[in-house]
C-alpha cells in the first residue's frame, strides 16, 4: 500500500497545491466517516495490530497518534481510528473563530520530506468545534481511542488576556475530550512564543487548572451523554480531572525547557508534547528548497527529526522519566518512531510524515515497534521509553 501511495497516489496529489489537496482530502474522510462501511473497510486496509499503553490515566490502543493542525475542525474524527492511530490530537483551536493567515500559507520543500506552513491557526473557534464534537458523540460514531484537543491563543486577544483566552476554550471543550494540550509553541500567531516564559505559562496553567478542577468535582453536571445530550444533575460525583499537556517549541534552549518543567509539579502537567515546529531552516543549495525555505512559517517534517529527538531526550533526562513525553517531529516509519521512544517518548505523533508516506504509516510504524520490542525480547512499549542508552551499549 506505501508503495502504491507513493508511486501513483502522491504524485498525482502533490500536482496540485498543498491546502487544496488538504482540504480535498478531509472532505473525502468527512465522507467515510459518516458511513460505517466504508470505515471498516479503511481499517481492513490500514488498522493497526494491537500494542496497548498507559499513558496519564488514559488507555491507547497502540502509541502512535495524528498530530495538531491536521483535523483543525473535527472533520474526520472517526476516519483516524479508522486508520490505526492510537489517539487523535484535534484542533488548534482558539476561543475566537479566525481566519487564520492568508493563502498560500502551505508550502511543499519535497526534496527534504519537509513543509513550511503557516497557517496562523485557520479554525472555527472553541463553540463550533465543541458542537462539531458533540455532533459526532450523539452519532455513535465517536472513536474508541483517546481525542485529545490543542488550544491555542485567539489572535485578537492581547498576550496579557491570554489565559482567559486559553481557559474559555477549555472550558467550553472540557466534557468533550479525553486530554488537552496548551498549545503556547506556535510561530504563526505573534508573539505567541512568548507565552513558554514561565510566568506566563503559569497564568495559563493555573486558569486552565482551575477550571479543571471545578469540573472534575461537578462532571456529572457538565457532561454529554453518548446520544450528545448534556445532563444536568445538581450532585455531581468527582472524576478525574483532564490530563493537561504543554506543547513546546524545538527552537526553545534546554534552560528555557527546564523553566518550563519547573512548572510540571506545582500546575499538576500530565506531560509535555515536543515538539511544534522549528523557526530554523536548513542549507541547501538546491534552489527550489531554497525557495520553500524563504517562506515564513514553521517547519515540520524530517528536517525537524533530531532536534525535536534532542528535546525529548533533555527532557526525560531532566524529569528522570517521571513526566510522560509525547513525541513529534519527523516521523516517517518505525526507526524514526522508536528513535523518539527510546529517547524517552512514551507516545508519538505525525503529521508530514502522513502526508508523505500515506494512509498505511501508523499500520507501518506499530508493526515495526513490535518487530523491535520482540527482537529485544520487550513485551510492553514503557520498556522501550528511554531505553536507548540500553541500545547503544548492545550495538556497541
Ligand atoms: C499545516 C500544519 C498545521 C499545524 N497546526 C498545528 C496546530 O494547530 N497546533 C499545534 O500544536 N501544532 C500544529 N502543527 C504542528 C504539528 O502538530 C507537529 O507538531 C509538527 O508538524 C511536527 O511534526 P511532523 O514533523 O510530524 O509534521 C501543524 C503542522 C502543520 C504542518
Amino acid at each position: 500500500m506505501s508503495w502504491f501511495y507513493r508511486a501513483v497516489v502522491r504524485p498525482l496529489l502533490f500536482a496540485r497545491d498543498s491546502e487544496e489537496v488538504h482540504n480535498f482530502t478531509l472532505r473525502a474522510l468527512e465522507y467515510v466517516s459518516r458511513r460505517a462501511v466504508l470505515c471498516e473497510a479503511l481499517e481492513a486496509a490500514c488498522g493497526t495490530p494491537g500494542l496497548p499503553v498507559e499513558v496519564f490515566g488514559l488507555r491507547f490502543p497502540n502509541p502512535v497518534g495524528l498530530a495538531a493542525g491536521m483535523d483543525k475542525h473535527a472533520t474526520a474524527v472517526p476516519a483516524w481510528e479508522a486508520l490505526g492511530f492510537g489517539f487523535s490530537e484535534l484542533g488548534g483551536v482558539t476561543w475566537h473563530a479566525q481566519p487564520g493567515n492568508p493563502a498560500p500559507r502551505l508550502f511543499r520543500a519535497m526534496a527534504d520530506g519537509a513543509l513550511v506552513n503557516r497557517m496562523g491557526f485557520n479554525n472555527p473557534g472553541a463553540e463550533a468545534l465543541a458542537l462539531k464534537l458533540e455532533q459526532w458523540r450523539a452519532s455513535g460514531r465517536w472513536p474508541k481511542h483517546p481525542v485529545g484537543i490543542n488550544l491555542g491563543k485567539s489572535k485578537t486577544t492581547p498576550l496579557d488576556r491570554a489565559a482567559e483566552d486559553y481557559a474559555s476554550s477549555f472550558r467550553r471543550l472540557w466534557p468533550l475530550a479525553d486530554f488537552f494540550v496548551v498549545n503556547v509553541s506556535s510561530p504563526n500567531t505573534p508573539n505567541l512564543r512568548q507565552l513558554q516564559d514561565k510566568a506566563a505559562l503559569d497564568e495559563i496553567l493555573t486558569a486552565v487548572q482551575e477550571v479543571n478542577a471545578k469540573f472534575s468535582v461537578f462532571s456529572n453536571q457538565y457532561s454529554v451523554s453518548a446520544r450528545g445530550h448534556s445532563r444536568n444533575t445538581q450532585h455531581g460525583t468527582r472524576t478525574a480531572p483532564k490530563p493537561i499537556l504543554v506543547k513546546v517549541a524545538p527552537d526553545l534552549s534546554f534552560d528555557a525547557l527546564d523553566e518550563i518543567l519547573a512548572l510540571a509539579g506545582p500546575r499538576r502537567l500530565a506531560g509535555i508534547l515536543a515538539t511544534n515546529t522549528t523557526l530554523a531552516r536548513p542549507t541547501t543549495s538546491d534552489p527550489r528548497l531554497q525557495t520553500v525555505y524563504a517562506e515564513a512559517g514553521g517547519l515540520s517534517g524530517r528536517p525537524l527529526r533530531q532536534r525535536s529527538t534532542e528535546v525529548i531526550r533533555h527532557l526525560h533526562r531532566q524529569t528522570k522519566g517521571a513526566l510522560p513525553i509525547i513525541g513529534v517531529g519527523g516521523i516517517f516509519d518505525a526507526a524514526d518512531a522508536w528513535e523518539k521512544i527510546t529517547a524517552g517518548a512514551s507516545l508519538v505523533q505525525v503529521y508530514t510524515g502522513l502526508v508523505y508516506e500515506g494512509p498505511s504509516l501508523a499500520k507501518n510504524i506499530v508493526r515495526g515497534l513490535l518487530d523491535r520490542m520482540r527482537e529485544r525480547g520487550m513485551r510492553e512499549p514503557r520498556e522501550a521509553v528511554g531505553a536507548e542508552e540500553e541500545d547503544v551499549k548492545r550495538e556497541t
